[in-house]
């Protein structure tokens, strides 16, 4: 019994068919349904992106116009029920139970929007501040960033945000993705499904690394001390957040497109802390390089999401929320393909317990 081969982490195991997305981890490559994600990210909007996942193909502009239309008039419903509970809650608590709340049958905009607003009002109550109502007439992206900052936001932030949704709206079998299917394979309804790929978010190895990583370029401070504040973090024993991913073997395609966004924005949009980070990123690479030889540990998706998203105003506390209201959009996704094709998942274990008492070693 005990020489069955495990695999541990199920690296290297393919569980399903998809035509979301191929993720190349060999060839730095991020192919959402046909489109490589250079070819999106900063050149077409969220709305295009959910109608890609659930379509198949890139909308129209009358259908985005459609979807983005929809999408206001959910957030301006989602707000008239959005609550956040006890304070102290975390923002990935507050989107996992307003999605909760949710009835079974709720559209996928229905979720985004509920999302969306929720993570606005969780960033506004972190400055003490009230909610603001949604403007059902804005993009998807827009509308967020007004709701968390409060107050009417630049045109260069917009494109920011949206490259940053368009970006991480879709990533094969990750975790989240997984744990959606997993529970979608069951015959439960798309808003478990959902609200399991939050739960499956809300942890540091997976979409909760983008605030240590602002706190970790707090720490470095000025680019001259990156080579010492990354020995440091390493010789106490530390991560270093934004680095390394168990598919990528090169730097993550998602670091480039978020860098070029940044690069791209950085005539009307400086953010100071571009520049530290890539003096951090080269200084860690160099260290992990040095470190495990025999394992490429380069910037992933969370390194510069850090970035962008501070670069916009929005709170380190909600960066994981956000990254689940685009997240969202390839959960649902997913949710479809596993109901049409998929299997119960039900993999096995070995079992290491001890042996009956009486029964022969
Ligand atoms: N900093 C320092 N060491 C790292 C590291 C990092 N960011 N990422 C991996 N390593 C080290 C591990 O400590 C391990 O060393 P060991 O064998 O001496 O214990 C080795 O590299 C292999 O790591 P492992 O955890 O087996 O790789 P994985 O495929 O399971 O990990 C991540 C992938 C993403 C979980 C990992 O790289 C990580 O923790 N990164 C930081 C968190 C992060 O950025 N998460 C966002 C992912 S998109």
């Amino acid at each position: 019994m005990d020489n069955q081969e495990i695999h541990e982490g199920l690296e290297r195991i393919t569980v399903a068919r998809t035509a979301l997305s191929e993720v190349d981890g060999e060839g730095g490559r991020l192919i959402v349904a046909g489109h490589p994600i250079e070819t999106l990210a900063g050149r077409v909007h969220f709305e295009d992106v959910v109608l890609l996942l659930r379509e198949g193909e890139l909308p129209s502009a009358a259908k985005r116009d459609e979807l983005r239309a929809e999408l206001g008039r959910e957030r301006a419903l989602a707000a008239q029920r959005t609550r956040l509970s006890a304070s102290g809650e975390g923002a990935m608590d507050a989107v996992r139970t307003a999605l909760s709340a949710l009835p079974a049958a709720a559209s996928v905009t229905a979720m985004l929007a509920t999302a969306a607003v929720t993570t606005g009002a969780f960033c506004r109550a972190l400055d003490g501040a009230p909610s603001v109502a949604p403007n059902p007439a804005l993009g998807h992206a827009e509308d967020l960033l007004r709701l968390a900052v409060g107050h009417e936001v630049s045109t260069v932030e917009v494109a920011l945000l949206d490259a940053y949704l368009v970006t991480v709206a879709e990533h094969g079998m990750n975790a989240s993705t997984f744990a959606t299917r997993v529970v979608a394979s069951t015959g439960a309804d798309r808003v478990a499904a959902v609200v399991a790929g939050v739960a499956a978010l809300s942890g540091p190895l997976h979409g909760g690394a983008p605030g240590p990583v602002l706190d970790l370029l707090d720490r470095v401070g000025d680019p001259a001390q990156a080579d010492r504040v990354v020995a440091r973090e390493l010789a106490e024993g530390r991560r270093i957040m934004g680095m390394g991913h168990r598919v990528y073997r090169v730097r993550d395609p998602r670091a480039f497109v978020l860098e070029r966004a940044l690069t791209e924005a950085s005539g009307a949009l400086a953010s100071p802390r571009l520049v530290l980070a890539r003096a951090v990123e080269s200084a860690a690479e160099h260290a992990l390089a040095e470190r495990h030889p025999e394992r490429a540990l380069k910037a992933n998706v969370e390194f510069y999401t850090a970035v962008l998203l501070d670069a916009i105003g929005l709170p380190r506390e909600a960066f994981s929320a956000v990254f689940a209201c685009s997240r969202l959009a390839g959960w649902a996704a997913h949710y479809t393909e596993q109901v049409k094709h998929g299997r119960l998942i039900r993999p096995k274990a070995l079992y290491v317990g001890p042996a009956p008492a009486g029964s022969a070693a």
